[in-house]
């Protein structure tokens, strides 16, 4: 395939992955925004490049009023810097050098409408305290979004590349790791979840699974606008399907609801 086809496919396929999950942020985001009356304060603690901060400021400042990135990296900030410039929503956007250990001090008193976290819990130092950091920058009634990796996923993927052995240790190991050349330091299941959720002093409002087979398909595979449609339509009916509320749980990621208890 040429070059310019094979970006397109990736683009397609990445726009597939991420469909699931940024529905559930936008309806979030504008049922968040009716029940107060005004648009949202946003944080989003290892926004990185601005994947999710844009689009959220794209959303329009009637219901975004603005987006706070936290993020340790100086390249991803800059990346973010000219990503915003480039959407026309850099007024609405504020990038912060800084981590979870260091959100307290970067913005003191600062509250927040809704926080976002997705692919940071893995790779904190300690999730919960990362979590209590975050529950206390939420308004009362704010919502957190969490998205992480999911262990039984990994399970799946080393699996069919025909790593049994590493299967069995993301399934069995106490990080979700299959070895120790795994790139990522920690991946989670649903019920450690829960558990990090309400130690952290929060409650849980609702789950889904991202990704469910999007990581499985080929990228190759995502071809046409058909097929990314087809392959959207089929993670939004498994995400979703009342007959098999468990398959979520094989989601790449996992996203969660959960505002303060
Ligand atoms: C996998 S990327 C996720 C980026 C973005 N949240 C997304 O979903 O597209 C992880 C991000 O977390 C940032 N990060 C790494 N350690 C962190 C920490 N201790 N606290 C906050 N962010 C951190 C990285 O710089 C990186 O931008």
């Amino acid at each position: 395939m040429p070059e310019l086809q094979q970006r397109r496919a990736r683009r397609a396929a990445s726009s597939a992955r991420t469909a699931v999950l940024w529905a559930a942020v936008r309806e979030l985001v504008e049922t968040s925004a009716a029940r107060l009356g005004r648009p949202l304060r946003v944080l989003d603690l290892g926004g990185g490049t601005g994947e999710l901060a844009v689009p959220l400021a794209e959303l329009g400042p009637t219901l975004v009023a603005d987006v706070t990135v936290v993020d340790p990296s100086p390249d991803a900030l800059a990346a973010l810097g000219r990503r915003a410039g480039e959407s026309g929503v850099q007024d609405r956007v504020q990038a912060h050098q800084g981590d979870a250990d260091t959100l307290a001090e970067l913005l003191p008193g600062r509250q927040f409408d809704l926080v976002c976290c997705h692919g940071v819990l893995e790779i904190v130092d300690d999730p919960v305290a990362t979590l209590r950091v975050l529950a206390g920058a939420l308004v009362d009634d704010g919502h957190l979004s969490l998205l992480v990796a999911g262990r039984l996923a990994a399970v799946w993927a080393r699996a069919l590349a025909g790593e049994l052995e590493q299967a069995c240790t993301v399934l069995t190991s106490a990080d979700g790791r299959w070895g120790l050349h795994d790139p990522l330091p920690r991946r989670f299941d649903l019920a450690q979840l829960r558990e990090l959720v309400v130690a952290a002093g929060l409650e849980l409002d609702s789950w889904h699974g991202t990704r469910l087979l999007g990581d499985l398909v080929p990228s190759n595979a995502i071809d046409t606008e058909a097929d990314r449609a087809a392959l959207l339509g089929l993670e939004e009916a498994l995400a979703g399907h009342p007959a098999y509320p468990f398959l979520g749980e094989l989601g790449a990621g996992l996203h969660l609801l959960a505002r303060r208890a």
